[in-house]
């Protein structure tokens, strides 16, 4: 028998998975459990990362383990588009009732983030009937061909892979902590207008209302009703990207209902459905009819252990009022890290959207710090803290606990990030 080690298991991945597919930590998951994981090595860890903000309700919450199961015992797959099921439908109308907006809604299902942004596009050019997309820089949406080509970042999500879709264009995201104010931004679509393309030919606006891979910028609200405005005088949509700040995140269901604008199309994934593969595009409902039957879906699109997770998570969300508890757990985590201000000088800003929380680095020199953002997180990975980085410049850590977290855990995990910090 062979001995299951990390790092015996690293070796063979290496040999037999490509360097393409980066790995976080060089550890193999056993089991998990809330915020808690086990390694194969028996080791523990806290979780703060939720497999890239998938787990708002936790690794393995009892009433998500349970919806599977009984779908389990049901079927598995029949392809929706071939022999259609009712959880469907229902979790259609309860997203259709969830999502910002008292317009008539109509959702569908993929299975991927990336595809979900990708039937986004396609349904905005359906019904426009133009090719233009505009996009954020520091934006991340995946990593297809369209993600990759409306993300603003290019090493490592790009690097290799074009010729991309054409007529996508980049104006620099409205982040003040980087000297680009919302002026800037908005003149340089003004500009886009001008030098690239008209206006008349845009089908679509995409944007993270607060850009997760980017750096947990959340975008301020004139830039967002600024936006509405361009998209209401050209006719293009704005559709908002809420695969990493949906379901709670933020410390409501979406992280639109912050904002006094409402989106024409929405696109939903990770926390969906708990660890299942499962995203949705949400619009309004002559849009969401653009394409004709048989142009939208997918041979799992919507796939029944999915869909019964996610009806087990909006159930979760609701019933322990995970949204409110959101904005309590962001609020405690905000507080301990503006306390540690005044011991880590390299902390130069501590901010957040509920419990979307990112603390960013930079150096005496103030320019952005990935060294030191590096080592607090492989410190806190050696004492048993799991922390994700991001940010254009990799000088962030962000904050993607389960808003199930025990407090216990919440404040074992906490100690440890302070201590990383500062030794
Ligand atoms: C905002 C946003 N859009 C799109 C994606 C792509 O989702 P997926 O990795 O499921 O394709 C991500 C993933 O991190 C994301 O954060």
């Amino acid at each position: 028998m062979t001995l299951k080690t990390n790092a015996a298991i690293d070796a063979r991945r290496i040999a037999a998975t490509p360097r393409g597919i980066g790995i976080g930590f060089p550890i193999y998951a056993e089991r998990a459990l809330n915020a808690e994981l086990w390694d194969v090595e028996g080791r523990r860890y806290i979780d703060f990362g939720s497999g890239i903000a998938v787990l708002n309700t936790g690794h393995r919450h009892p009433r998500v383990v349970e919806a599977i199961r009984a779908q389990l015992d049901r079927f598995t797959h029949t392809a929706y588009q071939v022999v259609p099921y009712e959880s469907v439908v229902s979790l259609a109308e309860r997203l259709n009732r969830l999502t910002p907006g008292t317009h008539a809604k109509k959702t569908a299902f993929f299975t991927t983030g990336a595809e979900a942004v990708e039937n986004a596009i396609k349904i905005a050019r359906a019904a426009t009937r133009r090719p233009g997309v505009i996009a954020l820089g520091g934006g991340f949406h995946g990593r297809t061909f369209m993600g990759m080509a409306l993300t603003g970042k290019v090493v490592p999500y790009k690097t290799g892979f074009g010729p991309f879709p054409g007529s996508i264009f980049h104006v620099p995201a409205p982040i003040a902590l980087h000297g680009v104010s919302v002026d800037d931004s908005l003149r340089a679509i003004e500009q886009l207008f001008k030098a690239d393309i008209e206006p008349e030919q845009v089908a679509a606006i995409i944007l993270e209302p607060v850009q997760g891979e980017g750096g947990f910028y959340a975008a301020p609200p004139e830039f967002m009703r600024a936006l509405r405005r361009i998209c209401d005088r050209h006719g293009i949509l704005l559709i908002a990207d809420e695969i990493q700040t949906g379901f709670g995140r933020t410390g409501k269901w979406f992280a639109m209902d912050h904002y006094d604008v409402v989106p024409d199309l929405m696109t939903m994934a990770k926390s969906l459905a708990g660890g299942t593969p499962l995203s949705a595009v949400c619009g309004r409902a002559e849009i969401m009819d653009a394409p004709a039957p048989g142009g939208l879906g997918g041979t799992y699109a919507a796939n029944a252990l999915a869909i019964a997770s996610a009806h087990a998570v909006l159930d979760v969300i609701e019933e322990e009022k995970l949204c409110e508890r959101a904005q309590q757990l962001g609020d405690r985590l905000k507080a301990r890290l503006e306390a540690l201000r005044a011991k880590v000088p390299q902390i130069c800003d501590v901010r957040g959207l509920g419990a979307m929380v990112a603390v960013e680095f930079a150096g005496a020199d103030g320019a952005p710090d990935p060294a030191f953002t590096k080592e607090v997180q492989t410190r806190a990975r050696d004492a048993g803290l799991l922390l994700l980085t991001c940010g254009v410049h990799a000088n962030v850590v962000r904050f993607l606990f389960p808003l199930t977290i025990e407090d216990a855990v919440l404040e074992e995990g906490l100690d440890i990030l302070a201590a990383a910090l500062q030794a």
